[in-house]
């Protein structure tokens, strides 16, 4: 590595950064799958942790959606889930993350008969040891499957309200994954409008691999406020011009894209033209144990490839900030820490 990479790399480390778009599943790195499927007598279909990860190579999201579903079915207990998420804050640490709001699939562990309260339990562990050992503050975003019925999310819903209170500090937020195509948004605005009632924060994936048009829905039939990917609003003009004059983030994943093939290559992404449209783009890992980096490889690899300036890298981690739902006070302290770190140009 040259002088000048390793100074890029510690100066965009030493950015306070917030992760906005990780699914906490997409975390469960293959030695971890081993040892929970170990640890809960479950038998994988392959022998050994590198012919898991070998068989990591998707043509689509639907055939990394195949595997990530699969792999979080070694977590049954609270442990499992704690070490999950605690495995991923200590990354998130060595990346100089400050915040993170954290995705979870309830549906993908009650299905399996997990209760509501055990992935709870297990994740807010986790969060509340990292902002107490780490200092990495956290929220939550429970997340419906798309690909299941309105009906289930409601009931999904129904199963976790009363956790509410109890996870209060941390459960503030809701989103919508899995499989975007043929799933418009259209068919969830009824339990977004019941969650928006209920003082929820809304986001929602969009425009990763379905049409620009499911942004624009996104926006005006479930009124979120943040769109996770949304690259593929590109394709429609009028769309891009709403999305910079109401400065809608875009947590864009650009290693996720690539290993998706929602772009053939890092220097084909259109992070770098999103930005200097002065679109509202961060940069965010989704499923970082699948998808080959965690959020620093997110900026260094995007960086290299799209010649990034430390100037660049610097917008993009204060956009990550202001997006957040942090309160504004607390987004503007760290706003003061990242105008402060020095850069060689
Ligand atoms: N897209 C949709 N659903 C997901 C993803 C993604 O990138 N990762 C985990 N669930
Ligand atoms: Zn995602």
């Amino acid at each position: 590595m040259s002088d000048s990479a390793f100074s890029l790399r510690e100066f965009t480390r030493q950015l306070p950064k917030a992760e906005l778009h990780l699914h906490i599943e997409g975390t469960l790195e293959p030695d971890l799958i081993f040892k929970l499927a170990q640890r809960n007598h479950i038998t994988l279909p392959y022998p050994d942790q590198a012919s898991l990860h070998a068989a990591y190579q998707f043509t689509d999201l639907q055939s990394f959606l195949d595997l990530y579903y699969a792999g979080a079915g070694v977590l049954i207990t609270e442990q499992d889930f704690f070490d999950m998420t605690w495995a991923y804050f200590l990354r998130a640490q060595a990346d100089g993350i400050v915040h993170a709001e954290i995705m979870f699939d309830p549906q993908t562990h009650t299905a399996r008969g997990v209760a509501m309260e055990t992935v709870f339990a297990g994740l807010a562990r986790a969060a509340r040891q990292a902002k107490s050992e780490l200092g990495i503050s956290s929220y939550f975003i429970l997340s419906f499957l798309r690909h299941l019925s309105e009906a289930d999310a409601f009931a999904t819903l129904e199963a976790a309200l009363p956790l509410r209170e109890q996870y209060a500090d941390l459960w503030i937020a809701i989103g919508l994954d899995s499989s975007e195509k043929g799933n418009p948004p259209a068919k969830f605005e009824k339990i977004y409008a019941r969650c928006r009632e209920l003082e929820f924060r809304l986001v929602a994936h969009a425009g990763e691999e379905g049409p620009a048009s499911y942004v624009r829905d996104a926006l005006q039939l479930l009124k979120v406020e943040r769109i996770d990917h949304g690259v593929r609003s590109q394709d429609d003009p009028a769309l891009m011009q709403y999305l910079i004059d109401h400065a809608i983030s875009l947590t864009v994943c650009p290693l996720s894209n690539i290993k998706l093939k929602v772009f053939d290559s890092l220097d084909e992404h259109n992070l770098k033209h999103l930005l200097d449209r002065g679109l509202n783009v961060c940069v965010n890992s989704d499923d970082p144990a699948y998808f080959g980096g965690y959020l620093l490889d997110n900026y260094m690899q995007t960086a290299q490839a799209l010649n990034l300036q430390a100037s660049d890298l610097r917008t993009l981690a204060a956009n990550s900030l202001r997006s957040s739902f942090l309160p504004k006070a607390q987004q503007q302290a760290w706003l003061n820490k990242l105008e402060n770190v020095p850069s060689n140009d």
